[in-house]
């Protein structure tokens, strides 16, 4: 029998992980990071295939015997009591990446970010709270761990300076308000009941196995195509760029070493413009800037998010790739997988396209460089 930990990393923590919307594009790449380390970690991914989820970003650990044999998929959804409660039971640690994640969809329909972002939370951390109750009957050794990834978007638009965990939250969409209730419910069970709860606030991410519907997919995959760009508005709102390997290796950290009942930034440390953003992925394409639209912004636009990184940093971990290192791979990645991204652009994303862009761009004017 093949060692199961090959790696010669250390023991994890955790070695039975619920991950929840594993088939997204963040948790995904959570996954196959995790996998990849060959440290004997086993992981079970519950994951409802929204338009967002997608089979085809876990392909890698599929095909690969070795992780395949830790690796399980259940199709469901997180918010179904009876489905979640087994899954918890012999999970060591869930970590929930499961959500409604965009903030142009939440402002058209806002009800399945009710549903998910908070109302399935709570389903998991009930789900946990009966396996704190085995402990107590003796049924179980430990109580299981419980993640959160949450988002910077709950400090709401932050003109200067940069938020830190206990700063007030203003969340000010209708997704960053079910995130903040999310997020609020986790550490209520914390105070409450003692579980063992952590959140992350990570900043905007980037990189491959991203949903087309995102600013840089969008745009690099549309460019590509010398299809329109939509900028919204001005285009000098702020974000602060985050690469998706180093997300996920910063939610990888918190879970083997945050301390219970905390919260973390996870910042990238790559403030910019999205003027900014678009002149560089249309340098990297070679595609001119008369493809940029200045189009309707969209409603109750946050300016600016920005993070303090220190409290993660004092727990040992800072990301290591630079925005134009992981901007220039991720466009290379779109380049070589169109085989990915073509098929999720027609269908329901076509009439989301539509309902969200068609009467944008029809009044839009050309954008200034
Ligand atoms: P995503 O939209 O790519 O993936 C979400 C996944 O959750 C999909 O696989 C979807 O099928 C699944 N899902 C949705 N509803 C579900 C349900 N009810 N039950 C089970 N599965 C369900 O999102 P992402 O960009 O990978 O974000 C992952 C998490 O990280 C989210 O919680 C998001 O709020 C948070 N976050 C994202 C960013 C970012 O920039 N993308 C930044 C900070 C935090
Ligand atoms: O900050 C973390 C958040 O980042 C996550 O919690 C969200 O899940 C994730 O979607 C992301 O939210 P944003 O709203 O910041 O990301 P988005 O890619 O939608 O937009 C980035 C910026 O680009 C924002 O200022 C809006 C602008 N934009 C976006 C789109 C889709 C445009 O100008 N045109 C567009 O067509």
């Amino acid at each position: 029998m093949t060692d199961p930990n090959r790696s010669g990393s250390p023991e994890p923590r955790f070695r039975r992980l619920l991950v929840t919307g594993g088939a997204g594009f963040i948790g995904s790449c959570f996954v196959r990071d995790v996998l990849a380390r060959h440290d004997g970690t086993a992981i079970t991914v519950l994951d409802k295939l929204t338009y967002a989820g997608n089979r085809a970003n876990l392909a890698p650990v599929e095909a690969d015997p070795e992780q395949a044999a830790r690796f399980r998929f259940v199709h469901g959804d997180i918010a179904d009591p009876a489905l979640v409660g087994p899954l918890v039971a012999e999970a060591d640690a869930i970590v929930n990446f499961a959500a409604e994640s965009h903030v142009d969809r939440s402002i058209l329909e806002p009800v399945d970010f009710l549903r998910t972002d908070v109302v399935g939370v709570q389903v998991l951390l009930e789900a946990c709270r009966i396996e704190q109750q085995r402990v107590a009957a003796g049924e179980r050794p430990t109580p299981p761990r419980f993640l959160q990834v949450s988002t910077d978007e709950v400090y709401g638009s932050v003109d200067d300076g940069a938020s830190r965990e206990d700063d007030r939250l203003e969340p000010r969409s209708p997704y960053s308000a079910a995130k903040a209730a999310g997020e609020l419910l986790a550490h209520s069970y914390f105070v409450t009941y003692g579980l063992d709860v952590v959140v992350t606030r990570g900043s905007n991410t980037y990189g491959p196995y991203h949903y087309p519907e995102k600013l840089i997919p969008l745009f690099v995959t549309n460019a590509l195509d010398d299809q329109q760009l939509p900028l919204y508005g001005d285009g000098l709102q702020r974000r602060d760029w985050l690469y998706v390997a180093d997300h996920a290796g910063a939610i990888g950290h918190v879970l083997e070493h945050g301390g219970a009942g905390e919260i973390y930034n996870v910042r990238g440390g790559n403030e910019r413009t999205n003027r900014e953003v678009v002149a560089t992925l249309l340098r990297l394409l070679d595609k001119p800037w008369s493809l940029v639209r200045e189009v309707e912004d969209r409603p109750g636009h946050d300016r600016r998010y920005a993070l303090d990184g220190s409290k993660l940093a004092a727990l040992g971990w800072t990301g290591s790739v630079s925005f134009e290192a992981g901007l220039a791979e991720t466009v290379r990645w779109y380049c070589a997988n169109e085989a990915w991204w073509r098929p999720i652009k027609s269908g329901e994303f076509e009439s989301y396209y539509r309902r969200q862009y068609a009467a944008r761009l029809a009044g839009s004017s050309e954008a200034a460089e």
